[in-house]
């Protein structure tokens, strides 16, 4: 335990006062000396202390550090990597969804289209809407020999872009937006629409017997040219 020592302070004849008293002022002076001494001292036991701990103890060891270096990295990276990986995200191209570039159909409820119950539930003739490429609404086709068409037609509008219904009446597709017409096929026959309706392979997969739309990259059938869409 530390101990002070308090050194007595002996008025010198000079500071005296003539019965032997100090002033109020030099009471004050060497009130403020003492604690002055006092203070000295205190930091005196200080630096002793500090300096009687090994230089080792002072700081952490590496260990520590390093476990404390590994924290604040796992604090910084986590809430960063949860940033960026959704920023990175949208610069990859989203997948197509099936095998080689193909995506299941799917109905108007979500569901895979299986080609044999699709046929069952739909005429001769029949043209419904099933979700295709990118999400495009996509026409599957029923023959008039109840097989399924080997193609879908898209029925997104070549002039601005509205989804064209099918007539059953009168055997086309009628645009409700700007009144272009298509054929059964999808081939335009009226504008102002410029162009047909894009075309997908609509080919059924022998294992699972779903139906799978893949991109129509060859010459339009029903034009002849190459196809505007690919
Ligand atoms: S969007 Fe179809 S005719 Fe204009």
């Amino acid at each position: 335990m530390a101990s002070f020592t308090v050194f007595p302070v002996t008025p010198s004849p000079l500071c005296s006062s003539k019965n032997g008293m100090n002033s109020p002022s030099q009471a004050a002076l060497i009130k403020c000396m003492r604690s002055s001494h006092l203070v000295q001292k205190e930091n005196k036991m200080r630096v002793s202390c500090m300096a009687s701990i090994p230089a080792d103890d002072r700081v952490p060891d590496m260990g520590k550090r390093e476990l404390m270096n590994l924290l604040l990295l796992g604090a910084i990276s986590l809430p960063s990597a949860g940033m960026l990986l959704p920023y990175a995200a949208f610069f990859v191209p989203p997948g197509a969804g099936g095998a080689g570039g193909g995506i299941v159909a799917k109905d108007a409820l979500g569901n895979d289209i299986l080609a044999d119950v699709w046929i069952k539930n739909h005429g001769p003739g029949d043209r419904t809407l099933a979700q295709g490429l990118k999400g495009d609404p996509t026409y599957l086709v029923v023959e008039n020999d109840r097989t399924l068409a080997t193609y879908g037609i898209n029925a997104v509008c070549t002039h601005l872009g509205c989804v064209v219904p099918w007539n059953t009446a009168e055997n086309k597709f009628i645009c409700p937006c700007h009144g272009s017409q298509y054929n059964n096929q999808g081939r335009v026959v009226r504008g102002p629409a410029p162009l047909s309706l894009a075309l997908a392979h609509a080919d059924v997969d022998v294992d699972s017997g779903k139906v799978v739309f893949v991109p129509w990259v060859e010459t339009d059938f029903r034009t002849g040219e190459a196809p505007w869409w690919a």
